[in-house]
């Protein structure tokens, strides 16, 4: 059983609990699919830390959308996004290493990246953050920090890989600016297809009314 553990998100100590945890795999059980034992718990633990750090009672309680303020999903949460992202990266690695004999990937890479891709967006979906930076763009900038800024302070303060850092930070329009990694190429182009398909397919309500839950805790 592992012991409880402190992750710092903006100097802030969350202690990490199995009640934390189990809730985590609950809602995101593809992270059983990773291998390697550290990396799954802290992929685990940087979930719980980025849920608590936002005073978030789950993943799916921030809005189902791409952007804070693009459509959202009418049926599904945001953590059901991103664990078909997940899901759609892996088969498309593993489509592409069953005909052809060259292609190498990181499968626990491929899944523990994905899974965290978002995980920044509890910052930048926070509606009180929105609200302020809305109230004055100029003072911090709206929004200060977009999810893949604020995803590598996550991953990187719970002891997360420097390439699970990447595929954070550039898996959206930030990595027109390097090269990205092989498995962050195919997450990038899963995520984007999935919002395309769900677009395509009827399945996005640009306004659909999202209240976002009471926080628990502290919060920010
Ligand atoms: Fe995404």
């Amino acid at each position: 059983m592992p012991e409880p553990r402190d992750i710092r998100i903006r100097d802030r100590a969350i202690t990490i609990t199995d009640e934390m945890r189990r809730k985590i795999l609950d809602e995101m059980p593809e992270i059983e699919w990773i291998e390697d034992e550290t990396l799954r718990a802290n992929v685990t633990d940087a979930w719980a830390a980025a849920v608590a750090s936002a005073g978030l009672a789950a993943i799916g309680d921030m809005r189902p959308s791409g952007n804070y303020d693009s459509p959202a999903l009418k049926t599904g949460t945001q953590a059901d996004h991103i664990r078909s992202v997940a899901r759609m990266s892996l088969k498309i690695a593993e489509e592409m290493d069953t005909l052809f004999a060259d292609f190498r990937y990181d499968r626990d890479l491929m899944i523990a990246g994905a899974l965290c891709h978002d995980i920044g967006k509890v910052w930048e979906f926070d509606p009180e953050n929105v609200a302020r930076w809305r109230a004055d763009p100029r003072k911090t900038g709206f929004p200060s920090l977009r999810h893949p800024g604020y995803g590598i302070h996550i991953c990187l303060s719970a002891g997360l890989p420097e390439a699970v850092a990447h595929m954070a930070a550039a898996h959206s329009g930030e990595g027109e600016l390097l090269i990205r990694s092989l498995e962050n190429t195919i997450l990038r182009w899963a995520d984007h297809t999935f919002w395309l398909v769900a677009e395509a397919g009827g399945m996005l309500d640009a306004d659909r009314d999202w209240t976002p839950p009471k926080k628990v805790g502290s919060g920010q």
